[in-house]
């Protein structure tokens, strides 16, 4: 038997670190069950009163293996624990290099209202880890209630195409400003410009801002490496009409709160106070049309506001099969006395 301990990503933020222990437990599991390696006992350890998540398996982890738990969002360090005479002994694994853009792409930009990026990354990793495809594939993310960007800037982190949509302009306009300077700042290969995806009449046009980029320009020339960051300035209730059947494998997003987040410009929109399972019933069956079939939707909300089993069963009713099996149901935790955060995952049949 071996057994590896994993050091957990200390985080920007204290009060989610302090709780994400389970939440990372959640997702180890998740992990666990496409790993070559066959895996037993996963949970949170101590070590010298440091907290750790450990597992067990039979043989070596595989080089495959290791992608996956590299891109865990909790990950910090990979040990495999070696007991030699009365010494116990962490033994640093290398982890893969993954990252296409460097991951400071989402933690720049700061703001009322923003997703937490390590959150963000987890709801990526549950949904593809619980999809039909994997890190391989030439993913199409899609986060239907975009925000300024944080699930778009982490799914490029992956190398990802990923497209938005997001009913304010104004967050459209800080999402997209942004991602150019970046490009300019780190030097990438990359073309911008604005394309009308829905629409008859000129005042009734929506349009999307949109960026093909690369490291390099050989990279460039090529459809295969080169990238793809859009952002529709509309309303998700819409989504059929902006882009094709079956063009998402993920569709991944933090669904807004029920609450203003102390933003004028945000609480005067009727969009953003509305409740979630409202927002949803209007939504998902625009979402399952342009997701593929075995991709997966993840959503986060806020419980406090409606409940998981009234959530399951709008995605149940518009054809999803939602995950209700632990450790599915291990992700809800507290962000603040009003908000008390969880996530769905449902899987297109
Ligand atoms: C919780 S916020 C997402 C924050 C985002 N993850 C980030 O970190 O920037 C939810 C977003 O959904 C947007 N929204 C609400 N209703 C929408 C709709 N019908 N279509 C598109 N976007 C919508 C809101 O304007 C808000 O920006």
């Amino acid at each position: 038997m071996k057994k590896y301990l994993i050091l957990q990503h200390p985080g920007h933020n204290r009060v989610y670190y302090n709780l994400s222990g389970q939440l990372a437990l959640s997702e180890l599991e998740i992990a666990t069950r496409r790993l070559d390696a066959d895996c037993s006992d996963s949970k949170i350890d101590e070590l010298e009163k440091v907290r750790y998540l450990s597992f067990t398996t039979e043989e070596d982890i595989t080089d495959h293996d290791l992608e996956i738990l590299s891109r865990l969002s909790f990950v910090f360090a990979i040990f495999r624990l070696e007991q030699r005479e009365d010494q116990t002994c962490l033994i640093p694994i290398s982890k893969v290099d993954y990252e296409y853009v460097d991951n400071k792409v989402s933690s720049l930009m700061k703001y009322a209202g923003k997703t937490n990026e390590l959150f963000t990354k987890m709801m990526i990793n549950v949904g593809l880890l619980s999809s039909d495809f994997d890190y391989n594939h030439k993913i199409q993310l899609l986060d239907p209630v975009a925000g300024r960007g944080t699930t778009l800037f982490e799914g490029v982190v992956y190398g990802f195409d990923v497209t938005g949509i997001e009913i304010e302009p104004k967050s459209v306009h800080e999402t997209t400003v942004f991602f150019k300077k970046y490009m300019e700042a780190e030097r990438f290969k990359h073309t911008s410009g604005q394309r009308q995806v829905s629409g008859q009449k000129k005042s009734e046009a929506i349009y999307m801002q949109e960026f093909e980029y690369a490291r390099t320009k050989e990279e460039f020339k090529s459809d295969q490496l080169r990238k793809k960051l859009g952002v529709v300035t509309g309303n998700s209730q819409e989504a059929a009409n902006y882009f094709k059947k079956n063009s998402f494998h993920l569709i991944i997003g933090d669904l807004p709160y029920g609450i203003a987040h102390g933003n004028k410009g945000a609480a005067k929109s009727s969009s953003i106070t509305r409740n979630p399972s409202e927002l949803l019933s209007l939504c998902l069956p625009q979402w399952h049309q342009v997701l593929k079939k075995g991709g997966v939707v993840v959503v986060a909300w806020n419980s406090f506001v409606v409940s998981r089993q009234k959530l399951s069963e709008i995605f149940t009713d518009n054809g999803f099969e939602v995950f209700t099996e632990a450790p599915y149901d291990g992700f809800e935790h507290l962000v603040d006395r009003s908000i008390k955060r969880d996530i769905v995952v449902a899987r297109k049949k």
